[in-house]
């Protein structure tokens, strides 16, 4: 198996996490024989200095024909007091856009070596394992006009959905929740919102060619007070893209630290960009002390859902709970009895293992 892959690896910590990942990847590559093919682009801040733009054309150029990016975090205080067009997150926003990745998914998952480490109590979120399929190109967010009426007394955002772009999201739920526990939950506020009627229609017809797969549809609210009390009752949820940006936050205290976050962004093809969800931090870059599982735990998301490496992301998957296990992790979590070491460190455990 040969792989062309871009590294983006931005601006703070982001380096450090891409370099990181990229020894655990070399890894599997030699264990397994397959060519990964590193080829590494400038975005965000980096992008800046030296194109004056956060998405420089070859940076795009590059990832439209790669096999999958992986991306580390862009933004920082030396490009803070730049105007929004030209300032290092719009590089993300554009790049999503631009390579058309209108499902975003988040998976949850509690490592055992971290339980302790949630301000959950750990009997909820033992065993939570879920994912959240988030849509990502529609919507509130992506609403036009968004406007200020009679001077400034009345204000208006629109919810807009075209049913296509409602279909290939729940579509690509239903296949998830078939390659897991065939558990699907649907997200909406069908009791108030138009555009929930028309997904709870769309998810009860697309349900019928999945009837290996249990659906259930709840609404937004007791959704988000369920995540809490009994997240592990949950397979894959659907939902459209302000519930999803919303609950996918909320349940990310399931896990202990934002930098053990991974994430996916993905589309029709097996083309995926993979990124961890915290930012650069600013405070902690360049000391070598960076946690490395997010962005590790989304190459493994990358081998599992754009190259079909399933057993190779598990690996990874196990080798990184086995290493917290043993005790080692850095300054941003916490265990018991366990040992800080640095970002290298670290990775060359998780190597071994
Ligand atoms: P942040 O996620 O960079 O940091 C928040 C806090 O968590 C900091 O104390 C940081 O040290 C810590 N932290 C984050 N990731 C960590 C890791 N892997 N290991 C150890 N500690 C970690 O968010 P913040 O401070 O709000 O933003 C900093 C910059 O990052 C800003 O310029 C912001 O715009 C940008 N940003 C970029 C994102 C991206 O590229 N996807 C996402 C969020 C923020
Ligand atoms: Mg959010």
């Amino acid at each position: 198996m040969k792989k062309r892959i871009v590294l983006l690896p931005g601006d703070g910590i982001g380096r450090e996490v891409i370099y990181s990942t990229k020894v655990i990847l070399n890894v599997i590559a030699k264990r397994f024989h397959y060519t990964f093919e590193f080829i590494e682009m400038p975005i965000g801040g980096e992008a800046i200095d030296q194109y004056n733009i956060p998405l420089p054309e070859v940076t795009l150029e590059a990832c439209q024909t790669a096999d999958a990016v992986l991306l580390g975090a862009v933004g920082g205080p030396k490009w803070d007091s730049l105007p929004a067009p030209i300032r290092p997150e719009k590089g993300l926003l554009e790049i999503r856009k631009k390579l058309g990745l209108f499902a975003n998914l988040r998976p949850v998952k509690s490592f055992s070596a971290l339980l302790h480490a949630s301000p959950l109590k750990e009997k909820f979120i033992k065993d939570s394992d879920l994912l959240i399929v988030r849509e990502l190109t529609g919507g509130l967010y992506f609403g036009k006009p968004s406007e200020r009426r009679n001077n400034d007394k009345a204000v208006v955002d629109t919810l807009y959905y075209e049913r296509y772009e409602m279909e290939r999201i729940v579509e690509k739920a239903f296949q998830f929740a078939r390659s897991r526990k065939k558990h699907l939950t649907s997200v909406d506020k069908a009791n108030v919102l138009e555009s929930s009627k028309m997904w709870r229609e769309i998810v009860k017809e697309k349900s019928k060619a999945y009837p290996d797969v249990t659906v259930e549809h709840m609404y937004v609210d007791a959704a988000s007070m369920k995540l809490i009390t009994n997240p592990s009752s949950f397979d894959v949820i659907v939902t459209e893209n302000m519930f999803g940006d919303i609950l996918s936050d909320e349940a990310s205290v399931l896990t202990g630290s934002l930098g053990m976050l991974p994430s996916a962004s993905i589309r029709s093809d097996s083309f995926g960009l993979y990124e961890p969800v915290h930012g650069s931090a600013p405070d902690i870059a360049g000391k070598g002390i960076a946690n490395p599982l997010g962005m590790i735990l989304s190459a493994a998301l990358m081998l599992r859902f754009s190259f079909g490496l399933e057993m190779e992301a598990t690996i990874i998957e196990k080798a990184v709970n086995h290493t917290l296990l043993d005790g080692y992790h850095t300054p941003d979590l916490h265990i018991e009895n366990g040992r800080i070491v640095s970002t290298d460190e670290l990775v060359a455990r998780i190597a071994d293992k």
